[in-house]
């Protein structure tokens, strides 16, 4: 479903990426780890097409999004949600309308099918009663779930998470959790960029890290929990590798 190849970037005389190579298959998801600054949301970025690599493919669904033009590149981004990492909710605008937003960004709806819809997504995902709320009178861990729920409000194949759990409680952790995988239970393939490595264990199919401008590991999570002196697990641990 996903395939980079070679992706290098460079912000002015920094290369931030020297070819980094990786594929997710249809309904997985990748945990994606790395220091920070090791360009981690530059690569989710660029999988909807905000930022271009400078050499490297980018397949989505078979297609090379990086010759696209911006009129095909909002098809991609249909299909291709980004969960940013602070939800990144519209302040002046209730969470009814914030959930509405995308459906009057890409579709020709009713009135009726909007309030439906947006209704339904709400009761989906234990959210109901807080229509009328703005952003700024929800907690962190709801102002996340409104974002994820609102990533995917357009029926995405893909989903991409910038450390979708930072920063959260235990409970809204959990809740996270749920999201993901009753979203992977349903196909969903995902990228999930994180530092929560119970998260990962939860939902991740395989790891890849980050290091140095390149994937520097990867494996399947039974792997990398076997191997305790690999580098994700030295990551993991703080260890310098
Ligand atoms: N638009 C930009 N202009 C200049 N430099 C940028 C730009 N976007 C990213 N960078 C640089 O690219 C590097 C990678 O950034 P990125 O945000 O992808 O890191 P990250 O791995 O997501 O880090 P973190 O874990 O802290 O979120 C950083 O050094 C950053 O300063
Ligand atoms: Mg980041």
């Amino acid at each position: 479903m996903i395939e980079v190849i070679g992706f290098k970037k460079s912000f002015g005389t920094k290369q931030v990426h020297k070819g980094v190579t990786f594929d997710v298959k249809k309904g997985e998801c990748l945990g994606l780890i790395g220091g920070s600054g090791t360009g981690k949301s530059v690569i989710l970025r660029s999988l909807i097409g905000l930022e271009k690599p400078d050499s490297g493919k980018i397949i989505i669904d078979g297609v090379d999004i990086t010759k696209m033009n911006e009129r095909e590149l909002l098809e991609i981004r249909k299909k291709v949600a980004y969960a940013f990492q602070n939800g990144a909710l519209f302040d002046s605008m209730t969470v009814f309308e914030n959930l509405a937003y995308p459906l009057r960004e890409h579709f020709h709806l009713s009135e009726k099918e909007i309030k439906d819809r947006v209704h339904d997504q709400l009761a989906d995902f234990g959210l109901e009663g807080n229509e009328f709320v703005y952003p700024g009178n929800l907690s962190g861990g709801m102002q996340k779930r409104v974002g994820l729920v609102r990533a995917m409000m357009m029926n995405p194949q893909v989903i991409l998470y910038d450390e979708p759990t930072a920063g959260l409680d235990p409970f809204n952790t959990k809740k996270i959790q749920d999201l993901i995988l009753r979203l992977k239970s349903r196909g969903v393939t995902s990228i999930l960029v994180t530092h929560d490595m119970p998260t990962a264990n939860a939902v991740c199919d395989k790891m890849a890290m980050l290091s140095q401008g390149r994937i520097e590991a990867q494996g399947n999570m039974a792997q990398l929990n076997q191997d305790e002196r690999g580098a994700i697990a030295k990551f993991i641990s703080g260890e310098e590798f």
